[in-house]
């Protein structure tokens, strides 16, 4: 009888002092995709470049935090069931987002979030004090087991956004050719300075992306994009992403442009996107032989 009850007390004992997560060897860098607009390519941006980092040999972890689940809807034929849901890390009723990643068909691509239940998660998470770090606070550890983590957002600024915000190192933002894309810019721009100034979270700009160019309306995106360089200057990246039905098909069909449409204008601006943010991420080029052949496949896939 004695020895029952020690049992038990031991065991409770172990289920409220649990043992700490597993740390790896990494310290990824984490890059949050956002503006308030919707339907200006922040999925789209977050699937392609994750798979295309993935495939060049890096360990990336791609986390959805809008309840849209657009990510799942991406990569559907790509993605590993698992247990656990980032809900239940952002209500703490689990420590880590490591505890709930799927693994993907891709060895180095790992996915969490994608659940409509985080819509009412937002909610619950607006009385929480401090609400706007848990995600910074439940990736401590899972930082040491990846070199990237892309986090794609909602279209707004609320609590599931500014979590994403405060857990990222950098900040990317697509914008389309439209007045109101402009403002979507500005207003994330804007949530940053808060962010700076009310909770001393500094987060970088890695860059503001001209997405879904339409090379028919040359009047109406040379105006705009005058403007954008004009406002956010060297921000702007180099590359932008023209207006590429093969991207939509591919969100249909639920997988990366490098597999549905290899060739397509979409597939070679998402490959030089990658490339050209390599640098600015601290990713050093892959060097191992397995990671060579899949940067060779990477690109064989890009200009057949
Ligand atoms: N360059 C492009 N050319 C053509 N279609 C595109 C392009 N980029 C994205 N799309 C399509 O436009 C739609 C919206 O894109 P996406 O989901 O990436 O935008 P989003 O900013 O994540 O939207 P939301 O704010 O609703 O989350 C999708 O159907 C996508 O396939
Ligand atoms: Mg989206």
């Amino acid at each position: 009888m004695a020895l029952d009850l020690r049992d038990r007390i031991t065991s409770r004992l172990k289920n409220l002092v649990s043992a700490p997560l597993e740390r790896g060897t990494r310290q990824a860098i984490t890059v949050a995709i956002a503006s308030s607009k919707g339907g200006v390519g922040k999925t789209t941006t977050a699937v392609n470049l994750s798979v295309a980092y993935a495939l060049k040999g890096f360990r990336v972890l791609l986390i959805d935090l809008d309840p849209q689940a657009h990510v799942a809807a991406s990569l559907r034929s790509e993605i590993h069931s698992g247990h656990g849901s980032l809900t239940d890390v952002l209500t703490g009723k689990l420590r880590e987002v490591r505890e709930v990643v799927r693994s993907s068909r891709w060895d180095n691509l790992d996915l969490a979030g994608s659940e409509k239940q985080l819509a009412e998660t937002e909610t619950v998470l607006s009385a929480k004090i401090g609400k706007e770090l848990i995600l910074d606070g439940a990736l401590v550890a899972t930082r040491t087991h990846y070199d990237l983590i892309i986090i794609d957002c909602p279209p707004n600024l609320g609590t599931l956004t500014l979590n994403a915000l405060c857990a990222a190192d950098q900040l990317l933002v697509p914008t389309d050719m439209s007045v109101l894309a402009l403002e979507g810019v500005g207003d994330i721009l804007s949530a940053l300075d808060t962010l700076r100034t009310r909770l001393s979270r500094h987060v970088d700009l890695l860059g503001i992306l001209a997405t879904r160019i339409d090379r028919r309306a040359t009047m109406v995106n040379n105006t705009i994009q005058q403007s954008m360089g004009d406002l956010y200057g060297n921000h702007m990246l180099q590359t932008s992403v023209p207006q590429c039905s093969a991207l939509n098909k591919a969100h249909l069909a639920g997988k990366p442009i490098f597999e549905f449409a290899r060739t397509s204008t979409g597939a070679l601006a998402y490959a030089a996107i990658a490339d050209e943010l390599r640098p600015k991420l601290g990713l050093a080029p892959i060097v191992n032989e397995a990671a060579k052949i899949a940067t060779a496949r990477v690109t064989a896939n890009v200009r057949h």
